[in-house]
């Protein structure tokens, strides 16, 4: 008995003392969307991927490109639109294969595909199914090289109360105590984001004339685009020889 509470104890203090609460929890599908390094990867291109605005950030602009990290991920949009700041700059701890991550992951956007369909769901459909959506390079080392093959990967994952960035327009950024960096976008930034309404300035400069409602996906012929401000707005183009596929949810092929 003695050696049970004290057990219990000790245990209790290791966690109290080593883990943030976590606020959110899942597991599902991890996929890839974006890529800053690896631009041209997996026979496609994120050229356009990268230039959209992440959710997080949607009255400053700031796409991807600016942020200019691949530890942005995009989480269920349907919770992350109802609680922005609850979740936003949070960080994000994914479990592949019993195996935690330890990088710089936190909650920037919104994935449509995590938002759709049961939470509970254990079957892979590109329609809809629980998970989160990564920069291409963090779903590979996640999955040990293995996301270009597989698509999408089975994760579980946690977000935690640990803000490890801002988006808080003039010194959006890693936080210091995060020990990480990413360039220093804090010129181009003007007022400080606090709402998700998204700004129909958000679409880039080829979008088609469509109205659509925003955040959906569609091909456009080889183009990926999302709906940004009520805009068809190009977010990524397949590489020769693929195609857009996929309807409302587009990957190339
Ligand atoms: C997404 O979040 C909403 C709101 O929290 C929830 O009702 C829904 O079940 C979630 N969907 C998935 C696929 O996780």
């Amino acid at each position: 008995m003695m050696f049970q509470s004290t057990a219990a104890a000790g245990l209790l203090f290791t966690l109290g003392a080593s883990a943030q609460s976590v606020i959110s929890s899942g597991q599902g599908f991890g996929t890839y969307y974006y890529d800053i390094d690896q631009v041209d990867a997996c026979g496609t291109t994120f050229e356009y991927q990268n230039q959209g605005g992440v959710m997080c950030s949607s009255e400053t602009l700031l796409s991807l490109n600016e942020m200019d990290t691949n530890y942005v991920v995009a989480m269920n949009n349907t919770q992350l639109r109802a609680d922005p700041s609850q979740y936003c700059g949070k960080k994000v701890v994914v479990t592949v294969n019993g195996q935690k991550s330890d990088l710089q992951l936190f909650i920037g956007d919104g994935c449509q595909r995590c938002g759709t369909g049961s939470s509970t769901s254990d079957t892979w459909n590109s329609e809809g199914a629980p998970g989160l959506d990564f920069s291409y390079s963090v779903l590979d080392q996640l999955s040990g090289g293995s996301a270009c093959n597989d698509g999408h990967v089975s994760i579980s994952w946690e977000i935690l109360d640990e803000t490890i960035y801002n988006f808080d327009g003039s010194s959006s950024g890693f936080t210091s105590s995060s020990g990480s960096s990413s360039s220093d976008t804090s010129s181009s930034q003007s007022a400080t984001p606090t709402t998700m309404q998204t700004s129909a300035s958000a679409a880039q400069s080829t979008a088609s004339s469509t109205a659509c409602s925003d955040n959906a996906w569609q091909c456009n012929g080889d183009v990926l685009e999302q709906c940004i401000g009520s805009t068809w707005t190009p977010r990524a183009t397949c590489a020769a020889g693929s195609s857009c596929k996929g309807g409302s949810n587009p990957y190339c092929s």
